[in-house]
């Protein structure tokens, strides 16, 4: 039971793991399949249209048992349970975090609380359908009684990234007289380089942020609500047809001037990373449609399901877990590698790094003790082919230590057959070359691979709403049951606090105590600028 008194590193099943960490050197991963005959078939699952190998790991069976066996002294089972109900799990903002119900089933078993959730998802739902269904069937017109043709999202963090990556990921599904352009960078160029492009008559701008008060946001929505205004000759630019309001902050988006039927809310207790199954949606359901978007709902709902009704050591978002707190905690990974061999999914390492390393990144345990063990590894990632000709001469023959996840989808109907045979064979020829290694001849040390080195392999089907939604949620329940495992609360994120502050107070040029290299850096860029 981990408390304030135990902690995790405190027990017995963590030593048991130290004494194994010890004698890992033993353990050749392609050994192991000759001695255990089914060690592919047993460390592998497939549940719905995905299918997770994990047999290419460095681990054997005994270690595996022990690294659930810590997931269950974490008391996994109940936060699991926690986390569905609602309950205020989110100890330092005490509210809960619930982006698991906006894709629940309705006509499922819930707690009186979940219930009296589903009222303010479901209006919140509507209004993302009828939005959406207006503007891709020409209904939703600008303010000279054009349609629309391009919608800005302007927003950063958990209000762009989802969108962003699920409009990448699912370009086949997308309406094609629609463009969904993002802008998420206080850069001025990022802005400058999307309105330069577009015509105000046909443009609508969905301004998404959960709190309406994030600089970059509200300072590139009042670029484009000027560039509307000026272009439109419109006074009221702000209450019309052509902006949108996404928010869990109604009253502040009004305050904006945003008009009160054109505020799309969504609840606290959706974290902003977590938030693209909510109204931050928007954009995607713009793009690819209100039904699809109900889908990806539907394939991370599977998963849901998965990881509550599966025993851990079948439960694909434990073993992922499980697996990297054992390189990170006992191997001293440092960091995790995420490499899609999938073009579409070009985005969805970044989407994992603020999904991991701005829930986990953490140094105090939910009591505010500090930990002293490791917690989330760097996340980073590219897609193959192209990682390799980078990269990967670092993965096979470096002196660090990265287990991987291969990710891709089977079939690709907008690739070809040819380009998808190489394109499969490529990610296999890695993971088993990473694996198996290859001895040099004597004075050519250069051309030796160790191998040995561990990665796991997802795949789905194909690419769509449903398996990039089962994709995300696998990948956020990981996340959650590494936090529980090191006893961390992966929804708050105290860490970006101070920089934001100290920008403000740049801002304003009311800094004290700058240091002598903040105070030159500033000297310098002042002597080409008059700011
Ligand atoms: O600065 C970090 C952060 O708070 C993220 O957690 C969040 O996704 C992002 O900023 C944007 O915040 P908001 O949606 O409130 O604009």
């Amino acid at each position: 039971m981990q408390n304030k008194e135990q902690n995790i590193t405190q027990t017995n099943i963590w030593s048991n793991l130290v004494d194994q960490s010890r004698s890992v050197g033993d353990i050749i991963i392609s050994d192991l399949f000759k001695k255990e005959k089914n060690r592919a078939k047993s460390m592998s699952i497939k549940i719905a249209e995905v299918f997770f190998d994990y047999s290419k790991n460095l681990i054997t069976k005994d270690i595996l048992k022990n690294l659930i066996a810590l997931a269950e002294e974490a008391n996994l089972s109940i936060r699991i349970d926690k986390m569905f109900d609602g309950k205020a799990i989110n100890r330092s903002e005490n509210r809960s975090a619930l982006h698991t119900a906006l894709r629940a089933d309705q006509d499922g078993e819930h707690s009186a609380n979940i219930k009296l959730k589903f009222k303010s998802i479901n209006d919140q739902a509507s209004k993302i359908k009828a939005i959406s269904d207006k503007i891709r069937s020409k209904e939703w017109v600008g303010e000279t009684g054009k349609s629309i043709t391009d919608v800005i999202n302007i927003g950063i963090g958990g209000s762009d990234l989802g969108p962003r990556m699920a409009c990448t990921a699912l370009k086949e599904f997308a309406s094609a007289r629609l463009n969904i352009h993002f802008v998420s960078n206080v850069d001025g160029t990022d802005i400058n380089d999307v309105l330069s492009n577009l015509n105000p008559e046909t443009t609508l701008i969905i301004i998404s942020s959960k709190t309406f008060t994030t600089m970059e946001t509200l300072l590139n929505a009042d670029k484009a609500l000027a560039w509307l205004e000026k272009d439109l000759e419109t006074q009221n630019i702000r209450s019309s047809n052509h902006v949108i309001g996404v928010t869990a902050n109604a009253k502040n988006a009004k305050l904006f001037g945003i008009d009160e039927t054109r505020v799309v809310e969504f609840d606290d207790w959706v974290g902003g990373r977590y938030s693209i199954w909510s109204s931050i949606g928007l954009s995607l359901a713009i793009s690819i449609g209100f039904d699809n978007f109900q889908t990806m709902l539907s394939g991370a709902r599977e998963i849901d399901n998965h990881f509550r009704e599966s025993p851990f050591d079948q439960n694909i978002p434990v073993i992922m877990a499980v697996l990297g707190i054992w390189y990170n905690n006992f191997l001293g990974a440092q960091s995790h590698a995420i490499i899609p061999y999938c073009e579409r999914l070009t985005l969805f390492p970044s989407y994992l790094q603020q999904l991991d390393m701005e829930s986990n990144g953490k140094s105090v345990d939910q009591n505010g003790e500090q930990l002293k063990y490791q917690t989330a590894p760097i996340i980073w990632g590219q897609t193959g082919t192209n990682g390799q000709h980078a990269f990967f001469q670092l993965l096979h023959q470096g002196t660090k230590f990265i287990p991987i996840d291969f990710i891709a989808p089977i079939i690709q109907k907008q690739s070809d057959d040819k380009s998808q045979k190489i394109l499969l064979n490529n990610m296999l020829a890695q993971s088993m070359s990473l694996m198996v290694g290859k001895k040099a001849k004597e004075g050519e040390n250069h051309k030796s691979y160790p191998g040995n080195k561990p990665s796991s392999t997802l795949l789905v089907n194909s690419l769509s709403p449903k398996t990039l939604g089962a994709l995300i949620a696998i990948y956020e329940h990981k996340v959650f049951v590494q936090g529980t495992i090191w006893g961390i609360n992966s929804f708050d994120q105290w860490g970006v606090e101070l920089g934001k502050e100290l920008s403000i107070a740049l801002n304003k040029g009311n800094i004290s105590n700058i240091d002598p290299s903040t105070d030159q850096l500033k000297d310098i860029i002042s002597k080409f600028t008059n700011y």
